[in-house]
């Protein structure tokens, strides 16, 4: 290690693992949450929803309601149609009930609610609220929705006169026809990503305060994008956009989930501006399960060209989403179906083609990306689930059909088959570096000799970069608004900082991360600095944390700024030392004359001169702002290993190891970087082996709460492995990529590779997540696909 690495560990800069320095308040009980805050005057809101999925509202009565001491407000959606409210926009240029006027279409939508003086009185009324319904057709599915003769479910959409919501397609569709007419070997499978849901620990919730002396709008809610939302609600609600201030607190969590625009936030507002007083939501974690943006449910049939030497010549994909009955996800308004097309960018494929078509269902609005890229994770499931297949279909070793397709490390930037840029990796460096610490070959000789005992040993690879950090302004916008993200720095005159940026943390530890990032280019101890998120009143304009974005964005941000001020800092440098700029010379938190090194600065010395002894002409002060515009997003690569063994007589699988490797660019904080892998890692296991919802053929959703929605503690979890590659982004400040979704991104095929390796001898080529023991057994005893 350099000294000047070295002395940058000692002041918390890049590479420091240093402690979070939000967890000082989180482990004390000290956090705050949007359900701390306590407001004088506060009134309570909770939402009736429906029990059925399908169903035409004959009539509502809230008398019995009103009559209730203590109720403050009644809401319906006739009501709210009279403010031109009972509808919204979705961040997918849909639109969305927030209150039912004609029909329910999921079972758990928002037909009414009531503003109380206590959360208990609010319940209690909603219960006495009578809805007369008539039970309609209900569809839980892509086939059921595509059917001829399929009840429509959007007949509130004056063209829509089908339940698709797009069709989609990307890719070349005659080069690839090409590619497989050359084919030696067409490789198939047919997969079900099913529905899951985020699952923050923090359910959602608000708490609107409307003041009509001042006509501002302060809003307290869970949202991971507080501008867009100030966006939205000026837009939707008219109102001026100065005078709506949303702040998001301490989250407890979002994965995605956090995103999307809800009902309850509407109408709390909308309750508010009518009451003149704050109104309080916070939504039950049923409510959180079955309402609020769900994930993934994605069918795929995929395609491989082979040439016998194992050449991959081209893809073909197909997916029907089911989006449930409101198109409401955040993603690029370029891309139907998110970033799916960025699958197989780690492999040098000449052709690709892609059509997806998404529809609308009886269930709760879904598609939202969940620990992800805009579908990323779903693209990469497929893809190296196809991958093992084709490998398998070859009769080749996986690791070797991998290594044999994968992009050279000098051939980038690379054109991905469907026409991304990636920029940079090592990947079969990686894939080496994780079958040496799983001992590859060891494996599987002791895999064969296990045979010989009767007992199942499987080994899963996945191999993938992801593009992480939407985006560049040239391709990604959410409803317009381009996808840059910003930061803002202001130096005190003693030297100490403080940060302010576009992202919104959720628990990623932005708060010590990014003060690292300022530590790294000022020398300024990241101790001296304060981070601050998530009020739109003091943060510069930005586009929010989700798709891992944070760090190749408003990260860069930080950097970009933090250049800037040290810019201006040169100059009072130049003035305290009395020589010109261009004599001067920067090491970590001091300038120095370069014919004197001895003779210099402290970037403190400069901070102070800033307030107190500027030079004549220089305006005072030592702060700035970055707005940065990515020219391409990160590409992060990552190998994951697991070797399971399967017990043949019960289907019950256990992790035997799991090795990660995994390349994210230069790392801020290896600690920080580590707790997001083991993190994601755990959701990918719990994908794969427990976490899935179903709904019944009405429509009811089986999996709205933990008894039925499993999640894998410590207990269940596997121990994870870790190890890095370092292959730095040529075009970000730092040379970071994103880390945050990598190991969720990735790791379920790795899960599933390895059962289905364990069990390769019956010829069964697919169980759809997630692999829980009775369906292992039925693939193992009746030997054929389980969906
Ligand atoms: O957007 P989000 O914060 O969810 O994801 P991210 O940008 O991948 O960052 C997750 C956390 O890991 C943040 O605290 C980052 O600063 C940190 N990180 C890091 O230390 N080094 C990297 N190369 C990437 C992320």
């Amino acid at each position: 290690m350099t000294t000047q690495a070295r002395d940058e560990i000692k002041i918390g800069g890049l590479g420091a693992s240093r402690k979070r320095v939000e967890d000082n308040r989180f482990i004390r009980g000290k956090g705050n949450y949007v359900d701390d805050i306590v407001l004088p005057g506060m009134l309570h809101m909770e939402i009736l929803r429906s029990p059925l999925a399908h169903a035409r509202i004959v009539s509502i009565d809230t008398s019995k309601a009103w009559a209730i001491p203590g109720v403050r407000l009644v809401l319906t959606g006739e009501m709210m149609a009279t403010r031109n409210l009972a509808w919204m926009p979705t961040l997918s240029y849909d639109t969305q009930a927030v209150l039912a006027t004609d029909k329910v279409r999921f079972q758990g939508q928002e037909v009414a609610c009531v503003i109380a003086d206590d959360p208990y009185i609010a319940k209690d009324a909603c219960e006495a609220i009578v809805v007369e319904y008539e039970a309609l057709p209900v569809i839980v599915n892509p086939t059921q929705a595509l059917a001829d003769g399929a009840p429509l479910i959007r007949d509130d959409k004056e063209n829509q006169h089908d339940n698709v919501v797009f069709d989609w397609e990307v890719g070349d569709r005659d080069g690839t026809e090409r590619a497989f007419a050359q084919a030696d070997l067409v490789s198939k499978l047919e997969l079900h990503y099913p529905r899951s849901h985020p699952s923050p620990m923090e359910c959602c919730g608000s708490i609107a305060d409307f003041d009509r002396s001042t006509s501002k709008l302060t809003v307290y809610m869970t949202t991971q994008a507080p501008h867009i939302i100030r966006a939205a609600v000026a837009l939707v609600a008219e109102l001026p956009e100065h005078m709506i201030r949303i702040v998001s607190p301490d989250l407890g969590g979002g994965f995605g989930n956090k995103v999307p625009v809800y009902p309850g936030y509407v109408m709390s507002i909308l309750a508010s501006i009518l009451l003149e007083r704050p109104v309080k939501w916070i939504e039950d974690k049923t409510g959180n399960l079955i309402s609020t943006g769900f994930a993934r449910d994605i069918y795929l049939k995929g395609e491989l060209a082979l040439r016998k030497d194992g050449k991959i010549l081209g893809v073909r994909m197909h997916t029907d989403s089911d989006h449930g009955a409101f198109f409401s996800d955040a993603q690029p308004s370029k891309f139907k179906i998110g970033l799916m097309h960025s699958a197989f960018s780690c492999y040098d494929i000449p052709s690709a083609h892609l059509t997806a078509r998404g529809v609308y269902t009886n269930k709760a609005p879904g598609g939202v990306a969940y620990r992800c890229s805009f579908r990323v994770t779903e693209a990469m499931y497929f893809q190296e689930r196809m991958v093992q297949a084709a490998a398998d279909d070859l009769g080749m070793d996986q690791a070797e059909f991998r290594r044999r397709n994968f992009v050279r490390d000098d051939d980038f930037p690379h054109r991905t088959p469907f026409g991304f840029l990636t920029d940079s990796g090592q990947y079969g460096k990686c894939l080496q570096v994780g079958l040496e610490a799983i001992g590859y070959e060891d494996f599987l000789k002791q895999k064969e000799e296990a045979k010989s005992r009767g007992r199942l040993l499987g080994i899963g690879i996945s191999t993938m970069t992801e593009p992480l950090g939407a985006g560049n302004s040239r391709e990604y916008d959410i409803l317009g608004i381009k996808m840059f993200d910003s930061a803002e720095l202001r130096v005190h005159m003693t030297g100490k900082a403080i940060l302010r940026t576009g992202a919104k943390t959720q628990g990623q530890g932005h708060e010590t991360t990014w003060a690292q990032i300022v530590a790294h280019e000022l020398g300024i101890p990241a101790d001296d600095i304060v981070v601050e998120e998530g009020d739109t009143d003091t943060a510069p304009f930005g586009m929010g944390t989700y798709a891992s974005r944070s760090t190749p964005v408003a990260g860069a941000a930080v950097a970009m700024v933090s250049r800037k001020v040290r810019a201006k800092a040169r100059k009072l440098a130049a003035h305290l030392l009395e020589v010109s700029e261009e004599d001067i010379e920067w090491e970590l938190g001091r300038f120095y004359v370069r014919s004197s090194p001895e003779t210099g600065v402290s970037i403190q010395d400069c901070a102070y001169a800033a307030y107190s002894n500027m030079p004549d002409g220089m305006e005072p002060g030592l702060e700035n702002v970055a707005y940065y515009d990515p020219p391409n997003l990160t590409w992060p690569f990552a190998c994951y290993i697991a070797t399971v063994e399967v017990d043949p007589q019960t289907g019950v699988w256990d992790v035997l190891r799991f090795v990660a490797v995994d390349d994210c660019g230069v790392r801020i904080n290896p600690m920080v970087v580590e707790g997001q892998i083991m993190g994601g890692l755990t959701e990918a296991y719990a994908m794969a082996s427990m976490q899935f919802i179903t709904f019944d053929a009405q429509g009811n959703c089986i999996g709205s709460n933990y008894m039925d929605y499993l999640l894998p503690t410590a207990w269940e979890t596997p121990g994870w492995e870790l190890h890095e590659v370092v292959t730095p982004c040529p075009h970000h400040p730092i040379g970071a990529k994103g880390i945050g979704e990598c190991a969720t991104v990735g790791g379920p095929a790795a899960f599933v590779n390895a059962v289905l390796d364990a069990i390769k001898d019956t010829g069964v080529r697919n169980i759809d997540m997630p692999l829980l023991p009775d369906r292992v057994y039925e693939a193992i005893t009746q030997r054929h696909d389980v969906s």
